[in-house]
């Protein structure tokens, strides 16, 4: 699948696999005191991360999407964001869990987080599978990180380059020929 466009495999999918089982176990400890978690996935590259670990988690989730579309460049994001898919429910009083596929800038993560917190949940936490280090600049509060990864383009697992890879069961960097060869 995609013969040749990946560089290199930085995370494999049994890592993976027992990353999302380790977040879903904090994520579970930490919410011992009743009430259905409710996950919120952000689409598209989201998706293959929130579906895994709800699935992972051994106590019931609610699951809500929300899509979001950050004004800028495709690589950069500008704090800018505009609702493309609004949560379908009411999130006051649950307990609420950001799920993202990768924290960059953290700049949609920080407009994401003021957007929600003023809808009045119980509690909002954020989790991560990925980040990189330009996101430690923004005093954005991530408590479940799976990956720190290095400030380097990556795909797979639910994210994409010009919506491919998404269907790659791992994570990993493109060849540069990909960007230069125009799709
Ligand atoms: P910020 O900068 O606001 O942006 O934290 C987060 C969003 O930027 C996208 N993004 C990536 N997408 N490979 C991708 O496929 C990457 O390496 C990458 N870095 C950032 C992504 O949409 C994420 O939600
Ligand atoms: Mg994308």
């Amino acid at each position: 699948m995609y013969d040749g466009d990946i560089a290199s495999v930085l995370i494999t999918e049994q890592q993976i696999k027992d990353k999302v089982a380790e977040l879903a176990k904090q994520v579970d400890e930490d919410n011992q005191q009743g009430g259905d978690l409710l996950l919120v996935g952000v689409l598209k590259g989201a998706v293959m991360f929130m579906t895994d670990f709800a699935r992972a988690l051994p106590q019931p989730a609610q699951l809500e999407f929300m899509a979001v579309s950050s004004y800028g460049s495709s690589t950069s994001s500008s704090g800018v964001v505009r609702i493309l898919k609004d949560l379908d429910r009411d999130i006051a009083g649950k307990n609420v869990v950001i799920v993202e596929d990768i924290i960059d800038s953290g700049l949609t993560l920080s407009w994401l987080l003021k957007n929600l917190a003023s809808r009045n949940p119980a509690s909002l936490e954020v989790c991560t599978l990925l980040r990189k280090p330009d996101a430690v600049q923004v005093d954005v509060p991530v408590r479940y990180v799976g990956f720190d990864i290095p400030n380097e383009f990556v795909v797979g697992y639910g994210l994409d380059y010009a919506e491919r890879y998404r269907d790659l069961p791992y994570i990993g960097t493109l060849d540069p020929k990909v960007y230069t060869s125009g799709v």
